[in-house]
């Protein structure tokens, strides 16, 4: 739909644009004009036809865009990435791109042999979440090396990584800001998280992979927001769940039998885990926000279900959708020609407290 339109109307400013051209010279070199230097017939034609000719580059260009996009994701086995890549498809597909999603099955070397598969099919422009943060320098300068429009989300590169390449861009969140929002929630509840009253807050961590920005931010500034409230903290354990619920269940499992009461608070970095902590959970006869708090992050369905039912303390919203919608319109305008300075090339979404009061806003 959208590429016929495109198409139409790139006809249709062909038209103007020549019927401009041919005016121009008819104008300023009447067939009877005399030969005078000011009128030279083939010189005053020859840089409207050039104008006529350039725009005309460039609508066939826009229309050459609104093609084909490759979309490259970590791993389609991840509960967060795979809302985010059906909404994703669905934004680019209503608007009349051709889409194809490779899954980088949680391998580095696989996702950039789908890169170059997609550089050799001269796809419009690429959407990657890259598998390591640290392929970053690499997967910029293929692209770059491409000449092809890029927009990276999910796993932020340095902003000097970036600077190699104006024709790139990152959309994501800051996930600072989530981990506080985790440490607010604690420090939300009637006991401040604090419930047998000795004075610090013993927690548990279950990180997502250590490798990535979030889980490290995420872990960092969730118990940082507490330290900041004056709280005292005790970390009982911290364990890598890679974002994968059933290690999620696993440690949360092992860590309530090995420290039992002593957990007053399951930080988890995503939902995924956290519902698979809740598990073990309910397993070992706890109830969440009696005697033991429990938080996550995305806001997955699920999730929702679980705060809204009381079983989890909160969550923090990691807006799928809008971070979507910000890179289709972030990758929109580099195939509109615009490119990005150095130091600007992060495009952040706000991430939302999500807790029983508000969680219907949500679903
Ligand atoms: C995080 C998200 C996780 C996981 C991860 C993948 O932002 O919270 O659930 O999807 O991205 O990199």
């Amino acid at each position: 739909m959208r590429s016929k339109k495109l198409i139409a109307l790139a006809m249709a400013s062909l038209m103007a644009l020549s019927m401009m051209a041919c005016g121009n010279s008819a104008e300023e070199t009447p067939a009877e004009a005399p030969a005078t230097e000011e009128a030279a017939p083939a010189e005053e034609a020859a840089p409207a036809e050039e104008a006529a000719e350039e725009a005309a580059e460039e609508v066939a260009e826009e229309v050459a865009a609104g093609g084909n996009i490759g979309i490259c994701i970590y791993k389609f086995d991840d509960a967060f990435m795979t809302t985010y890549r059906n909404a994703l498809q669905e934004i680019l597909e209503g608007k009349g791109y051709t889409v194809t999603v490779m899954d980088g099955k949680n391998d580095q070397n696989e996702q950039n042999n789908q890169i170059n598969n997609f550089i050799t099919q001269k796809v419009d422009a690429l959407i990657i979440n890259p598998v390591m943060t640290s392929a970053a320098d690499q997967i910029i300068a293929t692209v770059k090396d491409a000449g092809i429009p890029t927009v990276l989300i999910n796993r932020e590169p340095t902003a000097e990584q970036m600077a190699a390449y104006d024709k790139l861009v990152y959309v994501g969140c800051d996930a600072r800001q989530s981990g506080t929002m985790q440490g607010e929630l604690i420090l939300d509840t009637p006991n401040k998280g604090d419930i047998n009253g000795d004075g610090k807050i013993s927690y548990i961590m279950i990180q997502g992979d250590p490798e990535n920005i979030d889980a490290q931010y995420r872990t960092e500034f969730s118990v940082k927001a507490l330290t900041d409230a004056g709280m005292e903290v005790e970390e009982l354990d911290l364990q890598r769940g890679d974002w994968d619920r059933n290690k999620g269940q696993e440690i949360a499992q092992t860590d309530l039998s090995k420290f039992g009461d002593q957990i007053e608070v399951v930080f988890c970095n995503n939902d995924d885990m956290a519902i698979g902590a809740l598990q073990s959970i309910q397993a070992a006869g706890r109830t969440v926000n009696e005697d033991i708090y429990l938080v996550g992050v995305d806001a997955l369905d699920a999730a929702l279900n679980e705060v809204e039912a009381g079983n989890m303390t909160g969550t923090v919203l990691n807006d799928a959708n809008g971070q979507a919608e910000a890179a289709v319109a972030a990758m929109e305008e580099l195939l509109g020609g615009k490119t990005y300075a150095s130091g600007e090339q992060s495009i952040y979404v706000d991430y939302v407290k999500v807790t029983p009061d508000n969680v219907g806003d949500f679903k």
